[in-house]
């Protein structure tokens, strides 16, 4: 299944090298799901500085914007279920980086941004993301014995 699939390993060299402890939600599904994206952020650096293949990087950069479309799809359908008092906020979060990702691209396919901001503030979204609002749902969830 999507969500439940081991993410494949990034070497400590990565652009975005997943650490365990630091990014942790506490929710092995979530979890996954985020070192999944990180993984994808680091294939994009790979299309945009190594492979320099802009065509490569806005097909990389789109499928990860579906990604994290069907990871936010996922988060809210299980913090609807289980009526999270926090969602409102939350959720609009998630709408706010969709807009704020796919007005990137367009950025970047026009060749007005620049790769490494790019990939930089997407690095920091998912990490400022997962620290600041995703955490907010692990005791909650918690709380509800869901196994994830
Ligand atoms: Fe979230
Ligand atoms: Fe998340």
């Amino acid at each position: 299944m999507f969500f439940k699939s081991a993410p494949k390993p990034q070497p400590p060299t990565a652009f975005f090298p997943w650490l365990d402890e630091e990014y942790t939600v506490g929710i092995q599904r979530f979890d996954r799901a985020h070192q999944r994206l990180a993984s994808r952020i680091n294939d994009l650096h790979e299309a945009m500085m190594v492979k320099r293949d802009r065509l490569l990087a806005t097909a990389v950069f789109t499928k990860l914007i579906q990604e994290t479309r069907a990871h936010f799809v996922d988060e809210e359908s299980i913090l609807t279920q289980f009526n999270f008092p926090d969602s409102e906020a939350h959720f609009a979060e998630h709408s706010d980086l969709l807009q704020e990702a796919a007005e990137f691209l367009r950025k970047y396919e026009a060749g007005n941004l620049s790769a490494l901001v790019l990939l930089n503030t997407l690095k920091a979204w998912l990490i400022n993301h997962i620290k600041n609002s995703d955490r907010k749902y692990t005791g909650f969830l918690r709380r509800q014995r869901w196994s994830g």
